[in-house]
């Protein structure tokens, strides 16, 4: 399977930590990954409101955060897009997804599961439920990962999640990732008891998936 990322990162620049005068926008054929800009944060301070349903799949057994939560992390988005381009940091530590019109519907986002072992954990949230079941978070994580690995010098990459997010463990399947990890019954909550799951995905698996 190819995909379009292939094509449009930037260059492999492994992590310096150094700054670039490249601004990322890397277009799929049904979302884009691009630098987040002052016009997107009154829709993500919108977004992060308790009461919207992107909360209900995203780790709901950590507990729903608050309004205060969501102003909060608004108002970091706030202070980053303030930050011109040549000095955020390579690689992002999050884009937004954007629709074809350029408007903003989710993130994507990773974090130190390892520094010291270069081991980073994905994430994604499609905040608009209309951008859900369309192939958007495929198609997302696909971008992500090949930008991720195009700029810096990670083995593998991974994202964890609960058995009960059916759509996130497909995302992993059919990006081919590997369930490398099934803690049974570790998430139990609103009744239910769900697996907590881990898949990841090695460079070696993702370039030559990427090269068809
Ligand atoms: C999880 C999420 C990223 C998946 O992205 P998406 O665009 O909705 O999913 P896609 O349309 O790319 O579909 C991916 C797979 O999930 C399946 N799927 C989609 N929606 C589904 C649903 N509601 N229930 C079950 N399966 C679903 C699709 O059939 C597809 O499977 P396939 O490849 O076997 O056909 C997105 O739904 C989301 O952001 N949800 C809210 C926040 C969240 O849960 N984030 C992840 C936290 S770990």
């Amino acid at each position: 399977m190819r995909y379009p990322a292939a094509k449009v990162c930037p260059p492999p620049r492994p992590d310096t930590g150094r700054a670039t005068i490249d601004a990322v926008a890397i277009r799929g054929k049904l979302c884009g990954l691009r630098d987040w800009q002052a016009a997107d944060v009154a829709a993500y301070a919108y977004w992060q409101a308790p009461h919207h349903s992107w909360h209900d799949t995203n780790g709901p057994y950590l507990g729903r955060p608050s309004a205060e939560d969501g102003r909060q992390q608004a108002a970091r988005l706030e202070a980053y897009v303030a930050l011109p381009v040549e000095r955020r940091p390579v690689p992002r530590e999050s884009l937004a997804v954007v629709d074809p019109d350029d408007r903003m519907v989710g993130s994507v986002t990773w974090y130190w599961e390892s520094r010291e072992s270069d081991w980073r954990r994905m994430g994604i949230a499609l905040y608009n439920p209309a951008a859900r079941s369309r192939g958007i978070g495929t198609e997302a994580m696909a971008l992500w990962t090949t930008y991720l690995f195009g700029t810096t010098a990670a083995r593998r990459l991974d994202f964890s999640t609960y058995s009960g997010n059916a759509a996130m463990c497909a995302v992993g399947r059919a990006l081919g990732f590997v369930e490398e990890g099934r803690f049974r019954e570790a998430r139990p909550w609103a009744g239910e008891v769900h697996d907590s799951v881990v898949y990841g995905v090695l460079r070696t698996e993702w370039e030559a998936r990427v090269a068809g």
